[in-house]
């Protein structure tokens, strides 16, 4: 596979990357049928290459039952017939590369689609047969087997163990169309490497690992409780499930792959582990590379909580040689314009029970969407201005809201639907379709110009003043502060180093080499301006001074 290309080859061009996050169902629908497609994708190349991005992250577009939103495959190596062909994605990645855009896809190797061939067949199969050791089959317990192996929770809430109807039960860690494969058996290792190489071979240039940290489990006989396994210790590197010491040895093998390419593929993990010291292992270059660290978005608008994410998590790239990632919002957090004009918080735990309090129908004069947004932009600028790679999530650059009144008949997250009647089984509240709502093009039209005939998610009419139309030529939109800001970034971008600068409590001044210096202001009352030509301010600075929720970026003298 050939692709035109103005990128200059590079095997660190990741290292302070801005990657874009496409929801591919949610971007552009090119087609009409109210679903996103990669022509879709294709189309809106020029406003991705204006906007300054470095790279795409495209969410899964694989053939798929739609049970998780993509996140459950049925063939790793298609394209969702709705979503596309791989004609078209070989379109779609010739004009990004075209545009000095790298493409990062999605690998979910945890758990395939229960439509996936391997599963059929195993179901077809039947117990003791090999294509169950693709799977984790287990037999249940009681008299004759009518109770689940174990009583685990999955994470979408309810009994992480289904059962067949030869009586066998299998483990699938989220939703029951989820199955978790067993990396146990060499033909599941094969296959994920012939995907990569799939992928690698058509022109992508990196991967995102799906909860990377959970593909390798140790199973003992009898299998532990949940409290039991609640109790041990997920930082030891022997959790029965999560982040097990040997999962490395998988990605040592992905890595001959990745390194068989020049340039060599890029990775990062999704990793949900116990400490930035075992997240340091999946960023270490032996394995996958680089890891997201997803302490700010789980963090305050607060300048201690800021700086102490930014110290440790320097440390960590420090020990791992890999380079810092950050990330504001994704589609599975409620967007962080939203999350900011919540009630003050601290930690996810806290975070979800006001999602959960927020959109289950509190006031609505309880979120304060302007001191959200004010917050948004400055925490943004202050993000874009740290080193390592920055990755946004589409939308975020509209500065979107969190959709948080769709109609439960719209509602499409397993994690929501799971917990329909159940609320002890919620995961996030009312769930992730409200950061999942699609793009607003233009300020009228059908879908306000997502597409030609309807959204799979509706739009409220508040997507008018927030679509690209609206904000493309105005100088104060969220918008353009994000074109501004990668632009300078590009231009700014230095060694991967900062200096801390003395600051009063509530404000936060560091220092990158070349002068590039960053204040944010999480307090509310206004402070000096720092002495320096300006080069960029969140929002507007008036008397000379820095307001609250405000960051200015200034070439310091
Ligand atoms: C993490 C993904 O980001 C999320 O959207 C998905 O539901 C789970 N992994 C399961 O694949
Ligand atoms: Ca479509």
């Amino acid at each position: 596979m050939t692709t035109e290309s103005v990128l200059a080859p590079s095997s660190t061009w990741w290292r302070q990357a801005t990657v874009y996050q496409i929801y591919p169902r949610s971007f552009a629908d090119a087609n009409a049928d109210g679903i996103g497609d990669l022509r879709g994708i294709t189309s809106r190349v020029p406003y991705l290459r204006h906007l300054g991005v470095d790279a795409v992250w495209l969410s899964p577009f694989y053939p798929s039952a739609l049970a998780d939103g993509g996140y459950d495959v049925a063939d790793y190596r298609n394209v969702d017939p709705r979503i596309g062909t791989l004609a078209e994605f070989d379109e779609m990645i010739t004009a990004l590369h075209g545009a000095g855009i790298r493409v990062i896809v999605d690998i979910v190797p945890n758990h395939s689609s229960d439509q996936h061939p391997w599963f059929q067949e195993a179901l077809a199969a039947g117990r003791g047969s090999a294509a169950r050791e693709r799977y984790i089959f287990r037999d249940g317990r009681g008299e004759h087997g009518e109770l689940p192996p174990a009583d685990w929770t999955s994470v979408f809430g309810g009994p992480a163990w289904e059962r067949v109807e030869d009586g066998q039960w299998y483990l699938h860690s989220f939703a029951p169309e989820q199955p978790d494969f067993n990396w146990d058996s060499r033909e599941v290792r094969d296959d994920f490497l012939r995907t990569l190489r799939f992928w690698s071979d058509r022109g992508v240039d990196g991967f995102r690992i799906d909860v990377a940290h959970m593909l390798v489990k140790d199973l003992p006989d009898p299998l532990p409780t949940q409290a039991e396994l609640e109790a041990m210790d997920a930082a030891s590197g022997t959790h029965p499930l999560y982040d097990r010491d040997e999962v490395h040895d998988v990605y040592a093998e992905w890595r001959t792959v990745f390194d068989s390419y020049d340039p060599p593929r890029t990775a990062v993990a999704e990793a949900w582990v116990a400490t930035p010291e075992r997240r340091a292992r999946y960023a270490a270059p032996t394995s996958l590379g680089q890891a997201f660290n997803f302490d700010l978005l789980t963090a305050d608008f607060d300048a201690a909580q800021f700086r102490a994410v930014v110290t440790d998590n320097l440390a960590q790239s420090a020990v791992s040689g890999s380079s810092s990632t950050w990330v504001l919002s994704n589609h599975d957090s409620v967007r962080h314009a939203t999350r900011y004009g919540l009630p003050p918080l601290h930690g996810r735990t806290e975070v979800k029970q006001g999602t959960e309090w927020i959109l289950a129908g509190a006031p609505a004069d309880a979120v304060d969407l302007d001191l959200g947004l004010r917050r948004a932009r400055a925490a943004t600028l202050f993000l874009l201005a740290l080193p390592g790679s920055a990755y946004l999530y589409q939308g975020e650059e509209l500065g979107l809201f969190e959709v948080g009144d769709l109609p439960a008949e719209a509602r499409q997250d397993p994690a929501y639907l799971r917990s329909v009647g159940q609320p002890e089984w919620s995961f996030d509240g009312l769930g992730r379709d409200g950061c999942r709502v699609p793009l607003p093009w233009t300020r009228t039209g059908s879908s306000f110009g997502f597409g030609d005939d309807g959204a799979h998610l509706p739009q409220p009419a508040w997507f008018a003043d927030l679509s690209v139309e609206a904000e493309e030529d105005d100088p104060a939109s969220t918008l353009t502060l994000y074109r501004e800001a990668l632009r300078l970034r590009r231009e700014l971008q230095t060694a991967e180093e900062l200096a801390w600068d003395d600051a009063p409590a509530s404000v936060l001044s560091f220092t990158r080499p070349g002068g590039w210096r960053t204040v944010t202001n999480f307090g509310d009352a206004p402070v000096p301006l720092p002495a320096g030509e300006v080069l960029l301010a969140s929002g507007p600075l008036p008397d000379g001074e820095l307001p609250g929720a405000t960051t200015v970026w200034v070439r310091a003298r």
